[in-house]
């Protein structure tokens, strides 16, 4: 026998009134054995059969109709998979897989999107922004698990949408919408669902902050494949991230753009992310970095302000993202190796874009950037810089430089100042260097 707590799932073999790990009251209920009895779409499962009469034509996948969705799912949706879409709320969840959705009709047929959090009204305000008006598209504005699958008997749908699964109730289990206790039912039956069907299904899950829901994590083993969206909402750019797949490679990644009229796919992200002018007329402080999202090489400006510190105040260091005692850090390697004292001047070094890297590879660019804003002397055109620096101001190698080299050698860049060591063929000149100190000499930092 065993107990579980409702608001975050913490596992007990005795029952307690309060929750250790998430400290809620009285949230504790006796875990029975996955309810089997009172759902529909039971997976009934196959004839046992050698696995050489297998007919492959089975798994013909489904095009989104967006490539760079295609892409990160593997060349589509394989029917009988479940994908988890997670992502914060507000990031284009809905929006998404709206597109999506009016795509897979148009060019298969039925489609089904359940939406628990919207009317069928606000819906359609949305689809109608976003042009989604094929009448393949069926929508349904409904919570409860067993009304759900009666729609999908009567329509079959080639792919089902349930947005969220956090509003969505199993009249099987016990509990709230929402709960751990009815994430996993209302997935797990959804998942039986799927199988049957023979369909595809995503399954969207909102990432929350304060935890009230039970997030897309407790589900995940549950998928075949899950993807989370993300980005600020402030910012246009989003990044599609592929975290598990069970029919193809992981760490995938698309970008998108966030516009009036949805969310638009950039196949081309080193791009998108530098600016033409940035190109043709560096500006002091600007380094240019590739940056690995996922396997995937895209080029980034870097950019760091470095100015007096006004009055008595402490000197400022901020970081927008970076890693930012990563950046302190590297400061200190200025200050004891380069001889450059920064400690009277406030620090500002930002990723362009809204992209976030916890990246070393990026250390040159970022010690390069800092160094040519205080000489207010730019970066000579055409550079980008890879290599983490160590302690010691040496530069040492970073995985995949031959892809970061190509991209750059792809975009028109002409130098790359890189480690020494194991260096790949290239039409773009490599400047090879042993430490910071070299790396300030081939740039005219000095
Ligand atoms: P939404 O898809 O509702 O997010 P989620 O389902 O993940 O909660 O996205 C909502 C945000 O996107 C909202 O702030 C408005 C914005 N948006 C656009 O910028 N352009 C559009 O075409 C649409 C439909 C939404
Ligand atoms: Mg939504």
């Amino acid at each position: 026998m065993a107990f579980r707590c409702t608001s975050c799932g913490y596992r007990s073999v005795k029952w307690l009134g309060r929750c250790p790990n998430c400290g809620e009251w009285d949230t504790f209920v006796e875990e029975k054995e996955e309810a089997e009895a009172g759902e529909p779409g039971t997976w009934i499962g196959e004839a046992l059969r050698p696995i050489t009469e297998i007919d492959l034509t089975e798994a013909k996948r489904l095009s989104t109709g967006i490539g760079e969705v295609d892409r990160i799912l593997g060349g589509g949706i394989i029917p009988g998979a479940v994908i988890l879409f997670g992502g914060e709320p507000g990031i284009g969840k809905s929006t998404l897989l709206l597109q999506i959705a009016n795509n897979i009709a148009a060019e298969y047929g039925p489609v089904l999107y359940v939406s628990g959090e919207e009317s069928a009204t606000q819906l359609k305000l949305r689809a109608s922004r976003l042009s989604v008006d094929n009448p393949q598209l069926f929508v349904l504005a409904e919570q409860t698990l067993s009304r759900i699958a009666r729609a999908v008997d009567e329509i079959s749908p080639h792919v089902l949408i349930v947005d969220s699964i956090q509003t969505t109730l199993s009249e099987a289990a016990p509990g709230e919408a929402g709960s751990v206790r009815q994430l996993r039912e209302v997935s797990a039956a959804l998942t039986r669902l799927t199988k049957a069907r023979g369909m595809g299904t995503f399954l969207v899950g909102h990432i929350t902050k304060e935890g009230g829901f039970a997030g897309p994590k407790t589900v995940e083993h549950l998928v075949d494949v899950a993807v989370y969206l993300e980005g600020s909402r402030g910012e246009e750019m989003r990044i599609l991230r592929l975290v598990k797949n069970r029919f193809g490679g992981t760490n995938e990644v698309a970008v998108f753009q966030m516009g009036p009229r949805g969310l638009q796919e950039i196949t081309d992200p080193s791009r998108f992310f530098l600016s033409q002018d940035e190109r043709e007329n560096p500006r002091p402080g600007t380094a240019i970095v590739p940056i690995l999202e996922g396997t995937r090489p895209i080029l980034v400006e870097l950019e760091a302000l470095v100015a007096p510190t006004g009055g008595y105040g402490a000197p400022q260091r901020r970081t927008t993202g970076l890693d930012y005692n990563r950046i302190l850090l590297l400061l200190a390697v200025i200050e004891k190796r380069l001889g450059i004292h920064t400690g009277g001047a406030d620090v500002y070094l930002s990723l362009a874009g809204g992209l976030e890297t916890r990246e070393r590879a990026v250390d040159l660019g970022a010690i390069a950037a800092v160094v040519s804003s205080l000489r207010n002397r730019a970066i000579p055109k055409g550079h980008v810089l890879i290599g983490e620096v160590g302690l010691t101001g040496e530069v040492r190698g970073v995985r995949r430089l031959r892809e970061r080299v190509n991209e750059a050698e792809k975009l028109g860049y002409t130098h790359a100042v890189v480690p020494t060591g194991n260096l790949p063929k290239t039409k773009i000149e490599l400047v090879p260097v042993r430490t910071v100190e070299e790396a300030m000499e081939a740039l005219m930092l000095t």
